[in-house]
């Protein structure tokens, strides 16, 4: 039944209410940009051609689109007309496709795959065109969705041009609207200016439709999903819907959350079942959790994979190429970056681990640093497995430390050291009797001397 699908995702707004350098699609939620999450949007409801508008002087938009989804087709829209202006911006898109057209917007981040699966469902039941709409809490400024008793769409009517009986509407326009037309270039072609904002109005392609006998569906949806993000007090809003949507599929899934609240997650975040994850975590872009691990209070997560059983923190942080094995113990303020650690090995303290490995059931004592840059260059530091790094130890890479090798605390490593050895570099301790003594009787008397 379904059919061929193009996506058309409008990216030209510039946001200036955003006061950025940045356009506003490129800003993002969950660590991943508005555009990039809409984009994923159209490729899991089967967006099979994808079509991105973007304004002049936006090469930024174009090159996230390209990398977020290669094989889109990106265009310009010269001047920023009105909606149905931009959708023809695609028109070299839309010329050649045969099947089903997808209009979404790039600052509405928040809809589901349900959603639009379910909107793109009205044109399997025969409607030409299917809008999606909400309840509004405050209608405003939204176009207002004129229905007829068997509650299909008659028109769409921006506010501005609404009369009062239609500002009374609380059913509105989200923008997303699906079309399957013969010829959709025909339609869009007809959609005039004449009207409050001298725009070209996309939604005026409903009675368009309806005039030619076509049928206009609506399918409703939560305010929350069709949130458009115009400033900064906005992102915020959808980045926390976002984190309470997400904080819930976890839960879902079998996660153990103390302090959902206070738990960030990022696009692409993976948490296995009984995990446990204590308040105040942040997971940036790139993070699996495997089952069972615990992940104590406060701490900073990012690029990393983190292997069942293992227990992470209090405090922390696990940087990119972090890939911990079966039940490592990262401890109270260490720094894992791009670090291997093999099954059962500690870092229970204080440690910097930076460019290396360390194998299974090795154990980095309190204090230890990978000295792994020259200011130049990065070094690898390779700990062998059963290894037992004494605290305050300086690893200054390149340095190979033999399987189940000993290193005394407080040394500095500088060459290779063999499996089984013991590599100690300290002076000699020396002790002089009674010294202590003598010095303190010395000083006071030094000291009685002078406040006389
Ligand atoms: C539009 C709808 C309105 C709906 C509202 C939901 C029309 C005519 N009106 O109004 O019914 O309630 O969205 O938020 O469609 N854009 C371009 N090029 C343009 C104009 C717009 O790319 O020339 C993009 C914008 O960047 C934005 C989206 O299209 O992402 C909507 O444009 P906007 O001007 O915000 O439309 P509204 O007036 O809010
Ligand atoms: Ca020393």
């Amino acid at each position: 039944m379904s059919r061929p699908l193009l996506t058309v995702i409008l990216a030209a707004g510039k946001g200036t209410r955003m006061r950025s350098s940045l356009p506003k699609v490129l800003h993002q939620i969950a660590g991943r940009s508005m555009l990039g999450h809409v984009l994923a949007l159209a490729q899991g409801v089967g967006g099979e051609k994808l079509a991105v508008v973007v304004g002049p002087d936006m090469d930024i938009v174009r090159k996230e689109a390209l990398a977020a989804a290669p094989g889109a087709d990106v265009f310009v829209q010269e001047n920023q007309l009105g909606t149905a202006d931009a959708v023809l911006a695609a028109r070299n898109a839309i010329q050649g496709h045969q099947g089903d057209l997808l209009v979404l917007f790039a600052d509405t981040p928040l809809l589901t795959r349900e959603t639009i699966t379910a909107l793109l469902g009205e044109l399997d039941k025969g409607a030409q065109l299917a809008v999606l709409g909400f309840e509004a809490r405050d209608p405003g400024s939204y176009g207002r969705l004129v229905t007829a008793a068997d509650g299909s769409l008659d028109a769409i009517r921006e506010a501005k041009d609404a009369n009062e009986a239609e500002l009374k509407i609380r059913l509105c326009n989200s923008g997303v609207m699906a079309f399957r037309l013969d010829a959709p270039l025909d339609v869009l072609g007809k959609i005039g200016n004449a009207n409050a904002k001298g725009e070209y109005y996309l939604t005026d392609a409903v009675e368009i439709v309806r005039s030619q006998g076509g049928r206009a569906a609506v399918v409703v949806c939560d305010e929350d999903e069709v949130l458009g993000v115009n400033a900064r007090r906005e992102l915020a809003g959808a980045e926390a819907i976002w984190q309470r949507r997400a904080r819930n599929r976890i839960m879902a899934d079998g996660a153990t959350l103390i302090a959902p609240e206070t738990v960030w997650l990022s696009f692409d975040t993976v948490i296995g079942r009984d995990v446990v994850i204590e308040p105040n975590v942040f997971f940036g872009p790139g993070v699996t959790v495997e089952d069972g691990a615990e992940i104590k209070a406060n701490c900073h997560i990012e690029g990393a994979r983190i292997g069942s059983g293992a227990r992470i923190g209090p405090f922390a942080r696990l940087r990119p190429g972090a890939v911990l094995d079966r039940d490592v113990h990262v401890g109270n303020f260490v720094e894992v970056k791009n670090v291997a650690m093999g099954e059962g090995a500690k870092a229970n303290h204080l440690s910097y681990l930076g460019d290396g490995s360390v194998g299974a059931r090795a154990n980095i004592g309190a204090g230890t640093i990978f000295c792994n840059y020259d200011g130049f260059f990065k070094h690898k530091t390779e700990i062998g497995e059963g290894a037992f790094v004494g605290s305050n130890s300086a690893l200054v890479a390149p340095v190979k430390i033999g399987a189940g090798a000993y290193i005394g605390s407080g040394s500095v490593i500088t060459k290779d050291v063999a499996p089984d050895a013991l590599a100690l570099e300290r002076n000699g301790q020396e002790e002089r009797a009674g010294w202590a003594q003598k010095f303190r009787t010395m000083m006071a008397r030094r000291k009685a001397a002078t406040s006389k």
